[in-house]
């Protein structure tokens, strides 16, 4: 290994998919793995010539040499592994969610401003062909005075490990929040939430939660645009989908319905209306992303993809290894993060509560 950053991707299942966009960055010295599944553990390790495997998180941290950790484990992990990586200077990326509860958030965010290292929420949906294009479109203005958003994140966890039977579903709600939320540039300050439909009693699982479906208002700081978030997590009929729209008093972007379709963009001109003219007229449009391949380095550029959704791992991994070597927080760090995840957990509260106002608390104050 070089001077370059020593990077280890823990938990193999979803983790594997990163490895190749860490070993392919310039800035990447090494990659080691870790998962306990000695099988699992192998196979990655064959397939992306890595010769550095972990069994155990805590072996990874104690053997030392490593500068970078990119969490994929199961969610009820996420905490204590970000805690110990940041209490050891260890750079921590995680995959969503951040935590599950408000407290939690706070010793994440209180652990990672008194480490020398940094903290990035690797939440994926921002960084889609379609929302890193939306961001352009408000960052120059095209979009005009931005009027409202609305996202859902539409899918079903049948079948999947035994931690998501029961999760309530805003508590996994970042997928649909994290892009409107960086196109408005705000953070959330207040949420109202439905559940709608029922739970079967042996979905509930070990949190309590009895809906299927939850649907949630959210107010942002500083604007008086508002955001309408959707979300289901098992027996709601409904192809996948991490979805969003945003409307501004110029342009509009919408997902397509189904995915696999392009996204379709609306635009209004700003001149006067013409007298005797009723409503202005619309131009409608299916647009096809960029996939923004020049924001990567070179080396990266054969992991980019276009279409909507395109590739979001090339253009993550450069985030998180830029923050690094720039010694700045990364797009989505800790104070970022634990606002939009605690949108989901305050929406849960709510949605518990018939519906009442919650405030988000502040973080990173
Ligand atoms: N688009 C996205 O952002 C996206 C997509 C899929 C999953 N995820 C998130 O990524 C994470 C992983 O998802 P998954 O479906 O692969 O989860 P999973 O539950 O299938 O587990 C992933 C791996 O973690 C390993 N593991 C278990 N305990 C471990 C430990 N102590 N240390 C290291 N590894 C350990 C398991 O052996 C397994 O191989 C979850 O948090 C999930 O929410 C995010």
């Amino acid at each position: 290994m070089g001077n370059g950053i020593k990077v280890a991707v823990v938990g193999l299942g979803f983790g594997a998919s990163w490895v190749a966009a860490y070993q392919d960055h310039p800035a990447v010295a090494g990659v080691a793995i870790c998962d306990p599944d000695a099988e699992l553990r192998g196979s990655v390790a064959e397939r992306h010539g890595i010769d550095a495997t972990f069994e155990s998180f805590d072996d990874l941290l104690a053997a030392g040499g490593y500068d970078a950790v990119h969490l994929l484990t199961p969610i009820p992990l996420h905490v204590e592994q970000t805690l110990a990586a940041l209490d050891a200077g260890v750079h921590c990326a995680c995959a969503i969610p951040m935590a599950m509860s408000i407290p939690e958030l706070e010793r994440v965010v209180d652990a990672q401003r008194v480490s020398s290292a940094i903290y990035m929420l690797m939440e994926t949906a921002v960084y889609s062909n379609s929302a890193l294009y939306v961001r352009e479109l408000a960052e120059t203005g095209a979009l005009g005075d931005l009027q409202f958003l609305r996202c859902a994140h539409y899918q079903n966890m049948e079948g999947w490990p035994a931690y998501w039977e029961g999760l309530p579903p805003m508590y996994y709600s970042t997928h649909a929040l994290g892009p409107v939320l960086a196109v408005a540039g705000k953070a959330a300050s207040s949420v109202q939430c439905l559940g709608s439909g029922c739970l079967p009693d042996d979905l509930r699982g070990e949190y309590g939660n009895p809906y299927p479906v939850q649907t949630a208002l959210v107010r942002l700081a500083d604007s008086p645009v508002v955001c309408e978030v959707t979300r289901c997590l098992f027996e709601m009929t409904r192809g996948f989908q991490e979805r969003f729209d945003v409307y501004g008093n110029r342009m509009a972007f919408e997902w397509p319905q189904v995915d696999g379709e392009e996204p379709v963009v609306f635009r209004v001109d700003g001149e006067p209306l013409p007298p005797g003219r009723r409503s202005r007229p619309t131009d409608i449009e299916r647009v096809t992303p960029p996939d923004f391949a020049d924001r990567v380095p070179e080396e990266l550029r054969g992991h980019v993809r276009g279409g909507a959704g395109g590739n979001f791992r090339p253009h993550m991994v450069h985030e998180f290894m830029s923050a690094i070597l720039e010694k700045r927080p990364p797009a989505i760090d800790a104070s970022v993060a634990a606002n939009w995840t605690a949108v989901g957990i305050c929406a849960h509260e709510s949605a518990m509560d018939g519906g009442v106002a919650v405030a988000i608390p502040p973080f990173g104050a």
